[in-house]
């Protein structure tokens, strides 16, 4: 049995991430360790949680001296890393928390695998998660590639190109088996309604305003959670070491475009009247250093590993919205407490 440290694992991309390899990896321990902020909840897990190859740890990344006894305890083959702070707005107001938990906390992890397996690295591994946002912006055309330099604009890609670099460090370094892969835009259920689409949702079925910030004009890459989470399982299995893997949608979207599907998708689950909520967009002051445009090309993941987006982004937006109205219980527990002030203090 090969046991694998997920960090993350209850937040919106990690407990779908800790589902998968739960129930397609038997065989494999899955050790969730998760300090359970605003943004993580073992809600998210209620389906698996009492599996006999799942262990949950509270804990924070950077903690060193409990990384380090998580590793000796379980005696960790392989990490994939997705603990983070990841909402950019959050970066912008709070920088220093996105230098700890993303910079500090992923050194901490990086230094713990270093040591636990410094007598022989064969069969481990230190996946790292990444993000298209270190690429920095794009124009109206181009894409990223693996190859692109990076020039993050906000705190948050700043700490996360920060992380990236140091794992490439360790590898360069000290010969840690390390892959890296840096994604697009995710969207799907258990998302925190601070991030555009389950905050859109969850505004226009209260018939509160939707903020777009500046023109709308800017554009995202959109891929389906579990599509992520799937990719994420095949570069875990047949990743190159020391290499990067982008992952998109190849599913741009001009954010106003995008609202506006939304819109009519959920107006019609409600069995409102087609584009009522319309009149709830509200074009508000833009976000400090708004990137125009994140497209990646994932040609390499596609050619090198076989893996594509299964679901079309019509489907998966219903899908989503669906989840949402059919999980009020969830939604109203996330957004009670923190979030009423979060919320006044970004938009009211
Ligand atoms: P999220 O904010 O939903 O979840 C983050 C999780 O990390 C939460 O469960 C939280 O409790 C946990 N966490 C935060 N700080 C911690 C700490 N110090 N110690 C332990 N746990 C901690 O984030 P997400 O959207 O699921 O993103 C997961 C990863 O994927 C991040 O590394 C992010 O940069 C990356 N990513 C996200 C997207 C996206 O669209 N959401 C796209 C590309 C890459
Ligand atoms: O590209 C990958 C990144 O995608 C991840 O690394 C981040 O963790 C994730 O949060 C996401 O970052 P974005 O900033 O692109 O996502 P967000 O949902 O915050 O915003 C999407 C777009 O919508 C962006 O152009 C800003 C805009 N927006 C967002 C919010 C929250 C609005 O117009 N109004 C809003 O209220």
């Amino acid at each position: 049995m090969r046991n694998i440290l997920i960090t993350g694992g209850a937040g919106f991309i990690g407990s779908h991430v800790v589902r998968l390899f739960v129930n397609n990896y038997p065989n494999d321990h899955i050790i969730n360790l998760d300090a359970l902020t605003y943004a993580g909840n073992l809600e998210n897990l209620k389906d698996i949680e009492h599996q006999s190859n799942y262990t949950f740890i509270k804990g924070d990344i950077c903690d060193e001296d409990l990384v380090k006894e998580l590793f000796s305890t379980y005696s960790i083959d392989r990490v994939i890393h997705l603990a983070a702070e990841s909402h950019v707005d959050r970066s912008i107001t709070d920088p220093l928390s996105f230098v700890k938990t993303n910079v500090y906390g992923t050194l901490s992890l990086l230094e713990a695998a270093k040591n636990s397996w410094k007598d022989n690295f064969e069969g481990k591994l230190f996946y790292h998660i990444s993000t298209d946002e270190v690429y920095g912006s794009l124009g109206k055309e181009g894409f990223f590639l693996e190859n692109t330099a990076y020039d993050p604009h906000s705190p948050y890609s700043a700490s996360k190109a920060s992380s990236d670099h140091f794992v490439r460090a360790y590898y360069n370094t000290y010969g840690l088996p390390i892959i890296i892969s840096n994604c697009s835009n995710n969207y799907g259920s258990h998302q925190f309604p601070e991030k555009l689409i389950p905050l859109f949702i969850n505004n226009i079925c209260n018939n509160k305003s939707l903020p777009v910030y500046g023109k709308g004009d800017n554009v995202r890459d959109w891929l389906y959670v579990e599509d992520h989470a799937k990719a994420i399982d095949v570069i875990f299995h047949k990743g190159k070491l020391g290499h990067t893997y982008n992952i998109g949608g190849f599913n741009e979207w001009k954010n106003i475009d995008l609202i506006k599907v939304l819109i009519k998708t959920v107006d019609k689950l409600l069995g409102r009247e087609e584009g009522t909520s319309e009149k709830l967009i509200t074009y508000v002051a833009d976000r400090a250093g708004h990137d125009f445009r994140y497209a990646i090309d994932s040609s390499k993941l596609k050619n090198e590993l076989g893996w594509e987006p299964s679901l079309q982004f019509e489907e998966g937006l219903k899908k989503t919205v669906k989840w949402y109205l059919e999980n009020e219980d969830w939604v109203q527990h996330v957004t009670s407490g923190a979030y009423q002030k979060y919320y006044q203090q970004m938009y009211e």
